[in-house]
């Protein structure tokens, strides 16, 4: 067997911890299964899976499967020991309510953020005719710094990150979202997240991290890595002290030359 959904999941997830972006069990991590990487693993699969409920309905996402972090488990043990940090649950027909086919072992349970992982992967599957498999939580400290410099306000920060790096509008030029601070952990950060989720790839959590996602492991990665770079780099400008920077005509060039559609509603031109 080559590298399956597990272990391309696993390396993901090491690969934030190295970034310094999981501090303790900090972060989590969910990929939405297709039928053949459920193929290649499910001689593991439990002959009696536990069943958990949901705290709503996902109805668009019955017997859909995903890989998912454990609660309270750390990105840094998760290559060490797989089948007790993480897991694979089925959500059942209803929506209401899963399955966990494999992994999770001792009792553990999905992520607290599980509420927030299946509405985003609700919303920006739709959103991108089910390309999006990738749901990304992570603490970088330099988006999360970031957060107390402005007001909790997208095209405020989309275009800050914008103008902070040549690379930032070719790859997210929707913009990227934000949710004022919110208690974490529940259904109802996972709607205010969600209803962001339908316009942004990517949206920040003010005083606390970021949610990316993505059709794969390295859209995603690369995406979240891209607007951590961007919001270091403006901190480390900002305590310089900015003279310039790019403009919105630069800014459009850009867009032409890569061949991408800025959301011009972030635009003063
Ligand atoms: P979990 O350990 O439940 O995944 O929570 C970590 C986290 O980052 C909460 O926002
Ligand atoms: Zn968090």
């Amino acid at each position: 067997m080559g590298e399956t959904a597990i272990d391309r999941f696993a390396r993901m997830c090491y690969d934030g911890f190295l970034q310094g972006w999981h501090e303790r069990n900090g972060g989590n991590l969910s990929y939405r299964m297709d039928e053949n990487e459920m193929k290649e693993v499910s001689a593991l699969f439990s002959t009696e899976p536990r069943h958990m409920d949901l705290p709503m309905t996902f109805e668009d996402l019955a017997d859909e499967c995903f890989i998912v972090t454990g609660s309270g488990r750390y990105m840094r043990n998760i290559p060490l020991a797989p089948e007790k940090n993480m897991g694979i649950i089925r959500i059942d027909g209803t929506g209401s309510g899963y399955s966990i086919l494999w992994g999770l072992e001792d009792g553990a349970k999905p992520t607290s953020e599980l509420p927030t992982h299946l509405l985003n992967h609700q919303v920006r599957s739709k959103a991108t005719g089910g390309r999006c498999r990738v749901v990304y939580h992570a603490h970088p400290a330099n988006i999360t710094a970031l957060t107390y410099t402005i007001a909790p306000d997208a095209r405020t920060l989309s275009r800050i990150l914008w103008q902070s790096e040549t690379e930032c509008a070719v790859v997210f030029p929707d913009g990227v979202g934000m949710v004022d601070w919110m208690v974490p952990g529940g259904t109802e950060i996972a709607k205010a997240t969600a209803m962001q989720m339908d316009r942004y790839s990517a949206v920040v959590w003010a005083f606390h991290g970021i949610f990316g996602t993505g059709s794969d492991f390295d859209e995603t990665f690369g995406l979240v890595h891209t607007i951590e770079k961007a919001a270091e780099i403006y901190l480390k400008a900002k305590g310089a002290g900015i003279v310039r920077t790019i403009t919105d005509e630069e800014l459009q060039e850009l867009a032409k030359a890569f061949n991408v559609r800025l959301n011009r509603d972030f635009l003063n031109v």
